[in-house]
């Protein structure tokens, strides 16, 4: 590992990873980038119409062209999107330079930060809980690769963050 490991937030949607990063970043004076960011980016259309027009499958490798550019550098803070984890090759770059840390949300939790379904396709189905519980069951073992998880139901991004940097002290 280089001197300065990316900091890694993996987890479901509605987790508060885009938020949480933006305060951690502030907090560890380090550069906040996104995953979905960069694809919008590359892109120019929303994640919605990218899964929309192109498919999921053209959304992942993207995704995973974005990990891989990511892992390459060092001192970040990286907003991951919650189906990173789906690809053991992007945990192992990711983990070649990075800390993960999980944000773990109780499917509730998940469904009262994620009514906006325009942005999240894989959620814009008639019974969103009933998703949220299949995704989270499939991808528990995944999530669970991380370093250090830190709940978050009922917590603000600033208390998070506030929580990881000193769990981050103590590894
Ligand atoms: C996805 C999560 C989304 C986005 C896309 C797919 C997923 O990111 O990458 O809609 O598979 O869990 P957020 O976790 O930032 O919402």
């Amino acid at each position: 590992m280089k001197n300065s490991p990316n900091i890694i937030l993996i987890g479901f949607m509605g987790s508060g990873k885009t938020s949480t990063s933006k305060v951690l970043a502030r907090l560890l004076e380090r550069s906040c980038v996104s995953t979905d960011d960069k694809i919008v980016d590359w892109e120019g259309r929303t994640i919605a119409q990218i899964f929309e027009v192109r498919g999921e499958p053209y959304f992942r490798s993207l995704e995973r062209r974005a990990v891989a550019e990511l892992s390459d550098k060092s001192a970040l803070v990286i907003d991951c999107g919650g189906g990173v984890v789906k690809d053991p090759a992007n945990i192992a770059d990711l983990k070649t330079n990075g800390i993960l840390v999980h944000l773990k949300t109780s499917p509730e939790w998940i469904l009262r930060r994620t009514k906006d379904v325009t942005k999240r396709p894989l959620l814009d189905v008639p019974d969103p809980l009933a998703r949220i519980e299949k995704l989270l069951k499939e991808r528990a073992s995944m999530y669970a690769q991380a370093e250090i998880t830190v709940d978050t139901d009922g917590k603000t991004p600033e208390q998070v963050a506030r929580e990881i940097v000193s769990l981050l002290k103590n590894l």
